[in-house]
């Protein structure tokens, strides 16, 4: 819908052709408008955080909402999840799909720059997802664009999702502070319960001693995606639901993925057919250059400059697989 340019359903057939929505969200316009926790949403200008809503670019200083704890959030306080964009939908022999267009005004949110912005939902006979993204500004600013759809491969509102076995295609991830800024580590994953280069279930290491899983609450970090070349395709999630045999594979142009396993959700909202979203009943597998970038000089630039073009490209592949 043109509100966040937000996935509001995605229908997928288990193993036996039994039909569920795995998506998280609502029934209709005014839950989104309430307390919803970027269910759907592209999130934008600057999907996760930066430190102390503060960066220096070019010599200047600028100031964002501190919306989430000392930090900002998903571009504060009025992001890309809470804007109106417009919309073109379109069709071809093998696919279909819209084009959301937004223009950010220069100084919106503290971010500068007028940035023009384009998603395009493409839906073909592979059955993928396709998430392209364009945007060009008319003064350098960070940039940093995802998709935050909830999944739980039961079905929403069907139990939680510890039992989804996960893939990530990843040997390293950025280490977090108390507050999940990274502290700027590149920390390699073996022998922690970041490791997913092995699918392990998303449960089975989730509440252990852990300083980072604390910090946390659970899953809720960046990794570092392993990849030959800039800009090209690559594999980097693997998620499968061993009761109904669905499997969600997420490929990306993008340097990092953020797992979050639903920490926040606590029961007190009420989704699609009235269903409560409860501890960890979803999961967001976010594509993205690295939170805080623009306060981490080793990190992937995420800086959009007048007269480039900001072009990033995700898919979401549905298939069954019986184990
Ligand atoms: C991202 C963040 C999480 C949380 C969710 C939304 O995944 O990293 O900490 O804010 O969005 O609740």
């Amino acid at each position: 819908m043109t509100y966040g340019a937000i996935v509001t359903s995605i229908r997928t057939p288990d193993a036996s052709g039994q039909v569920a929505d795995i998506a998280l969200g609502f029934d209709s316009l005014p839950g989104y408008l309430g307390a919803s926790p970027y269910f759907g949403a592209i999130v934008g200008r600057y999907a996760n955080r930066i430190a102390a809503g503060r960066f220096t670019l070019d010599g200047v200083e600028y100031h964002l909402a501190q919306n989430n704890g000392p930090n900002s959030l998903h571009g504060g306080v009025r992001g890309f999840d809470k804007v109106l964009w417009s919309a073109e939908p379109f069709e071809n022999d093998s696919a279909m799909g819209v084009k959301l267009r937004y223009e950010s005004a220069d100084g919106e949110e503290g971010y500068p720059g007028a940035l023009t912005v384009q998603v395009t939902y493409t839906l073909n006979e592979a059955n993928e997802l396709i998430v392209e993204y364009e945007a060009s500004t008319t003064k350098a600013t960070p940039l940093n664009l995802s998709q935050h759809t909830y999944w739980n491969l039961h079905g929403e509102g069907r139990g939680d999702i510890l039992d989804h076995v996960l893939q990530l295609n990843a040997s390293a991830f950025t280490p977090v502070d108390s507050t999940l800024i990274p502290t700027g580590k590149i920390a390699p994953v073996a022998g922690t319960p970041f490791d997913f280069r092995q699918s392990a279930a998303v449960g089975a290491r989730i509440d252990g001693p852990d300083e980072q899983l604390r910090f946390g609450r659970g899953y809720d970090h960046n990794w570092v995606l392993d990849r030959q070349g800039q800009g090209t395709l690559a594999l980097a999630a693997r998620l499968q639901d061993p009761q109904s045999g669905r499997v969600l594979e997420v490929r990306t142009t993008e340097p990092g993925i953020q797992f979050y396993s639903g920490n926040f959700l606590d029961g007190t909202i009420k989704g699609k057919g009235g269903h409560v979203y409860a501890h960890r009943t979803g999961l967001c597998l976010e594509t993205q250059h690295f939170p805080d970038s623009p306060n981490h000089s080793n990190f992937p630039s995420t800086i959009l400059r007048p007269g480039a073009r900001y072009q990033s490209r995700t898919v979401f592949a549905f298939s069954t697989r019986r184990s």
